[in-house]
């Protein structure tokens, strides 16, 4: 009593303001919100989130991100599994939850060598299809799917991965059968069938000189036959030794000197030991499980999980030093319990790829990244 009448009213009333100010100039606490205005975040989702079957991961996609992108069900394999046979039901889910949820969607990935369905590329007899029949059908594909969405979609990645680490085009049945044209004729495609949807081309390992080398060369192609790209996708599938960063910011100037915004596309980080010395992103690859290769099937011990943490950090740090030209930089998958680095390149591991742990909780880097940006 007697000490609540010694204060001076002045002072509590300065307490009361300054309390109030700083309630409502309070730090953003959560990823989005810490990256507005500088670039969205994004995060790929999976069926069991938008049929509402994933409580944990959507809670952490409501708060934490932006930008949502299919992770399966736009692939043609699931899009169009028969020829003319249309499967649209999960698409739609996925489209309707995105603008029921105010994110911006990202349609992944037209045309794609990976989880297309055989029928695309061969006759009835099982050969391969004339050159004018493959265009043909890309039209057909593209042109339904994308009108089909248009005026929903921020962006498709219109071509996932025609460029090898080398720099050349990878062989597969769209560049043996058409040629280098059928990445133009894809943008056109999609650009006839939605003039207003930002169209990109996405690929992985893009650190590497020689497919930054590579992927410049063809963009500058396209843009010379007046074929407009809007943005480039670095996929990002990483690890704790890669990628290096001065590569890796490299490509991303070369990228944004193009005139295409950057967008960092699938971004993880396997702590894991590679089967392999080449290390991408090919979903084709596949190593036989080996106890060696799955060394924290138990729990992640903390000075690997520090270096996963430090290598976010690295990364965003160069994210926001450019953060003029990123556009978007999403995560490949919401927690490490439902990442594809469990299962790839070798089946039945145990990864801690992401930024929410197993338990859904966020990792302690999470809170670094959101200083990070407000720094
Ligand atoms: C992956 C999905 O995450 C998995 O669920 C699926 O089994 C295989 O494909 N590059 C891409 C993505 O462009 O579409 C791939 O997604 C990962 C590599």
């Amino acid at each position: 009593m007697k000490l609540r009448k010694t204060i001076p009213l002045f002072f509590v009333a300065g307490l009361v303001g300054w309390s109030l100010s700083a309630c409502s100039s309070a730090e953003p606490t959560t990823l989005k919100d810490a990256y507005s205005g500088k670039f969205l975040i994004g995060a790929a989702i999976n069926k069991n989130i938008v049929s509402g079957n994933d409580d944990a991961s959507m809670e952490i996609l409501k708060r934490e991100f932006n930008s949502i992108t299919a992770e399966n069900c736009m692939k043609s394999a699931w899009l169009q599994p028969e020829k003319g046979v249309f499967h649209f039901d999960d698409a739609d889910r996925f489209v309707q939850f995105g603008e029921e949820n105010g994110m911006a969607i990202i349609g992944h990935c037209l045309i794609w060598h990976s989880q297309a369905p055989k029928w695309f590329f061969t006759d009835e007899k099982g050969q391969d299809v004339s050159r004018d029949e493959l265009i043909q059908r890309m039209q057909d594909h593209i042109t339904t799917v994308v009108s089909r969405y248009k005026g929903r979609i921020k962006g498709w990645d219109v071509v996932n991965e025609a460029i090898m680490d080398d720099g050349s085009w990878r062989d597969t049945k769209f560049y043996r059968i058409i040629g280098e044209d059928f990445v133009k004729l894809a943008f056109l495609f999609a650009r006839e069938a939605d003039p207003d949807c930002e169209l990109y081309y996405n690929d992985y390992s893009m650190m590497h000189e020689g497919k930054r080398n590579g992927v410049v060369e063809m963009i500058k192609n396209l843009q010379a036959q007046g074929v407009k790209v809007d943005g480039i996708g670095m996929q990002g599938h990483y690890g704790l030794d890669f990628p290096d960063f001065a590569e890796f910011e490299k490509s991303l100037v070369a990228f944004a000197d193009l005139g295409c915004g950057v967008h960092i596309t699938e971004l993880d980080f396997t702590v894991l030991p590679s089967p392999d010395s080449q290390v991408g992103a090919d979903v084709a690859a596949g190593f036989e499980y080996q106890q060696a290769l799955n060394p924290y099937s138990e729990e992640l011990p903390e000075e690997v999980a520090a270096q996963l943490y430090s290598q976010y950090a690295d990364l965003f740090a160069v994210l926001l030093k450019h953060a003029g030209c990123v556009e978007r930089v999403t995560l490949w998958g919401i927690s490490d319990a439902d990442s594809w680095r469990n299962d790839w390149p070798v089946r039945g591991r145990t990864d801690y790829p992401l930024l929410f742990d197993r338990e859904y909780q966020a990792k302690p880097v999470v809170k670094k990244l959101i200083k990070l940006a407000l720094n």
